[in-house]
């Protein structure tokens, strides 16, 4: 997996520069830019488009680029977007030139995301804009460049507060792309594959392709299709070659090939095998243009009856909704933060990724297709009217005019991916509940299946009518947010519609936070704005994981489910968000209990980021990360126990200990005593030891499986706290300025174990070619800086993200001290050679 995924980030890398032999040159533009966030009166706004315009005192960066996470975190911002400055007008502008060689080539500058409101300037002529910050946007340059000469591009870039339910990030957020080509070339998005006939044995692949001439006259072209297992050079069948392919001034032409590829080496989430199809455009004895398109062969059935089947086989989605930021590092995309927070989700099992709730990052499909996750691709979470009141100024001011650009341009870019089993139009659009709402929803159904007809669509629908009311039927999937009672009802009323979970659970804790006595009760951890992680806990609409997971037993034809959330997000702090917190428990007591700590502090609430995830905002595991592993490996022996098990102050206390396994029987015992033997009964998806008495020591559980024994899990109740613990998940790395080394900071006791409770500050330094680019604690309510080179620890750990700098190869020392305690190292490597 990790050789395919380099050899991707070679051919990238590998871009020559401008010869004007090579037809295409897709060049990284992300280097060098200035930026400034302006004030809303600032003068700039009005002529930071001109080119003469001075820039000298404007920050030097490189893209991607995040403006808002390097903060400050400000109390007067909202919760709901993590009290971070997303909001407000910011400039990027960058110098660059052309070569006179490129005189007859047409030039494009690809944003692959802008948030938001983006307009663009070439040389002081506005090229164009766009509003969606998480549509791929291009815009064409050739007409106003300067060959041989100075350019300047400007981008505007505008959030409107409350416009987002949860933390945007803001400006040049993804990568943005140079993009060269002759006159006649393969049109932008211009190649789609399907396959429509795929067996063990063979496969037919159609490549559709079309050209676009914008020269000034008519050309006859060929174009020819080579098909390649991804990582080799060996074609896999014969090419196809369609010539007299005419293509008119300033016109385009779709040609469409069919190929068939013998005992095909199919796609699926245990075997990601990917393909390519490189497409070569030749004229008047020239080669005019080459594109290579990934893709994957296999067969998705989603059926209401039988659920979704991947290649004949049945496979249940364990799948997670994800928000867009990478936690510390923000909304700027970082390939690697991406892959570690895929590879975190694949061990807990999971196996689909719902992109909640806006067109991901292309690097989230490339990945997904290679490591083998199936994707449910998700448009908008407002259509006409906003998703919330609190939201005025979200999607649904432009839904009307800019619904259908967005939604063929974010089909475009990414129907060829095979991770992508499904669309999704929207996320509890609010027309669900209004007269003309199934139209919208059939409208947009009609798009999506223009653009591509090989995939069906779904919604995100918490509305409990939709089915009753028919809303349903602008779908072909029917996805229920926080409805397992539905599941079987909607099976009657509407039996010819698949349904699954697509958004589910909802459960939120703080990893390590446990409150006493354990009753069901969000609000016992109010005093601190934290959340206990007995995994009890859930908002009004929401439900426990076991909840679910009984819903889907007893429903086997419910495709799987989408839990919220994969992994913490920043924003949306529920239930802490003291502008909606009432709306989230119905219990006088939990309520009295926010209402009292908010007021406490005047009135303010400091969650800056979510609780639900089963990995915090730093990717450390909560405890439900273990229940749902428990669940989606039943292969694995695993067994967790909880909570952990240092409780000086709870001696002689009941302190319930619950065990997450994938066996079906456990025997806990506390100092080598026996605690009873407990078998897992129907729709029991935890062993429960309520009564356990607290004493120091070891508290084990054997777990078994079959009657026989399974896996062990051992928590003994750690020591004062003695030394600073570093412990890095890669040690090698490319000196790319891009990879990253995530290096998780514990406090030990003498012998070595962590203490849960741990809070110690520590302090960072780093040796070598390398930066610190990000630390936290996954700690919702840390509201210091995300580039702080210290940080206190929650209980027990915190994270160090180290990035590489690009060509300075060598060795990294990252060190950690905290007062009283002994000091730790870790040493990276950093290198030019490719891992
Ligand atoms: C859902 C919504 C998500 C998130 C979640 C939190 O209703 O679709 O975006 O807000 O609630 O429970």
């Amino acid at each position: 997996m990790k050789k395919q995924f380099l050899l991707t980030l070679c051919l990238v890398l590998a871009a020559p520069s401008a010869l004007a032999t090579v037809p295409r040159e897709r060049l990284s533009f992300n280097s060098d830019w200035r930026f400034e966030k302006l004030q809303a009166t600032d003068a700039s706004d009005l002529t930071a488009a001109e080119p003469g315009f001075d820039d000298s005192q404007w920050h030097r960066l490189n893209l991607p680029h995040d403006w808002a996470i390097e903060g400050p975190f400000n109390t007067e911002l909202p919760n709901s977007t993590g009290m971070l400055p997303s909001a407000g007008v910011g400039w990027y502008r960058k110098r660059f030139d052309v070569p006179v060689s490129d005189r007859d080539r047409r030039v494009f500058l690809d944003l692959d995301g802008a948030m938001s409101h983006a307009q663009v300037w070439l040389n002081g002529r506005l090229l164009g804009q766009w509003p969606y910050g998480y549509t791929s946007l291009r815009f064409e340059l050739t007409p106003h460049l300067r060959f041989g000469a100075g350019n300047v591009l400007a981008v505007r870039l505008d959030n409107p507060p409350k416009s987002s339910r949860w933390y945007p990030g803001g400006g040049l957020y993804r990568n943005v792309w140079l993009v060269k080509t002759a006159p006649v070339h393969v049109a932008h998005l211009g190649v789609f594959v399907t396959t429509p006939k795929v067996s063990p044995k063979n496969a037919s692949i159609e490549v559709r392709t079309t050209i676009d001439n914008q020269g000034s006259s008519a050309v006859t072209v060929s174009v020819q299709q080579e098909i390649f297992q991804e990582s080799q050079t060996n074609r896999a069948v014969a090419p196809k070659e369609l010539s007299g392919v005419v293509v008119a001034a300033g016109g385009s032409t779709e040609s469409l090939a069919r190929l068939e590829v013998t005992a095909p080496k199919l796609w699926d989430i245990d075997s990601p095998h990917l393909y390519r199809v490189r497409t070569t455009v030749r004229g008047d004895g020239k080669v005019l243009d080459v594109t290579e398109t990934p893709f994957g062969i296999r067969r998705i059935v989603i059926h209401a009856q039988r659920g979704l089947e991947l290649n004949g086989r049945r496979v249940r989605l364990n799948g997670v909704c994800l928000h867009h930021d990478l936690g510390p590092l923000g909304a700027a995309i970082n390939t690697r933060a991406i892959e570690r927070q895929l590879q975190l989700l694949h061990e807990m099992g999971c196996n689909a990724i719902r992109t909640a709730h806006n067109p991901p990052a292309p690097e989230l499909l490339d990945l997904s297709d290679r490591m083998g996750f199936l994707v449910l691709a998700e448009a908008f979470d407002a259509w006409r009217y906003p998703a919330r009141d609190w939201v005025p100024n979200d999607y649904a001011r432009h839904f009307e005019e800019w619904h259908e650009r967005d939604l063929r341009a974010f089909v475009r870019r990414d129907r060829n991916h095979p991770s992508i089993f499904m669309w999704s139009s929207g996320n509890e659009i609010q027309d669900q509940r209004k007269p003309d709402g199934v139209k919208t929803a059939e409208q947009l159904r009609a798009l999506f299946h223009a653009e591509d007809p090989t995939r069906l669509v779904a919604g995100g629908l918490d509305d409990p009518e939709v089915v009753k009311n028919g809303f349903y039927r602008g779908f072909d999937v029917i996805g229920h947010n926080y409805k397992p009672h539905l599941y079987a009802e909607t099976r009657k009323l509407a039996p010819e519609w698949p349904v699954f979970g697509s958004e589910t659970a909802s459960t939120v804790s703080s990893r390590g936070e446990y409150f006493f006595p354990v009753e069901q009760k969000l609000g016992d951890g109010a005093d601190v704005f934290q959340v206990s992680s007995y995994d009890l806990y859930f908002p009004s609409w929401a439900t426990t994981p076991d909840t679910e997971f009984a819903a889907q037993d007893d429903n086997p034809a419910v495709l799987g489910e989408f839990v919220w959330a994969g992994i913490d997000y920043l924003g949306e702090p529920t239930p802490f968000d003291p502008t909606r917190y009432l709306t989230y428990n119905k219990d006088p007591d939990d309520r009295r209990r926010i209402v009292a700590a908010t007021e406490k502090k005047g009135g303010f609430s400091p969650s800056r980021s979510s609780y639900f995830g089963m990995l915090d905002l730093c990717g450390f595991k909560k405890d439900r990360f273990y229940l749902y592993q428990a669940r989606w490996r039943p292969e694995l022996p695993m067994a967790h126990i909880l909570p952990h098990w240092t409780w000086p102050d709870r001696a002689g206390q009941v302190t319930p200990v619950y065990v997450y396994t994938s066996g079906d029987e456990a025997e806990l015992f506390l100092n080598g005593r026996s605690l009873g033997r407990k078998k897992r009964g129907p729709h029991e998806y935890r062993l429960r030891w309520d009564e356990v008495v607290y004493e120091p020591g070891e508290l084990k559980v054997l777990a078994y499986k079959a009657g026989r024994q399974w896996a062990i899990a051992v928590e003994r109740t750690a020591g004062a706290a003695a030394a600073v613990g570093l412990h890095t998940d890669r040690a090698e790395l490319r000196a790319d300025g891009q990879d990253l080394a995530f290096v998780t900071v514990s406090i030990r006791d003498g012998a070595g174990r962590i203490v849960p409770r741990a809070s110690q500050r520590a302090r960072f330094r780093l040796e070598g070619p390398g930066e610190i680019v990000g630390v936290d604690n996954g700690d919702p309510t840390r509201l210091e800086s995300f580039q702080a080179k210290d940080c206190r620890a929650f209980n027990g750990l915190c994270l160090v993200i180290v990035r590489t700098i690009a060509g300075r190869a060598g060795s990294i020392v990252l060190h950690a001290e905290a007062d009283g305690l002994r000091p730790g190292r870790v040493t990276l490597r950093s290198s030019r050679n490719s891992l």
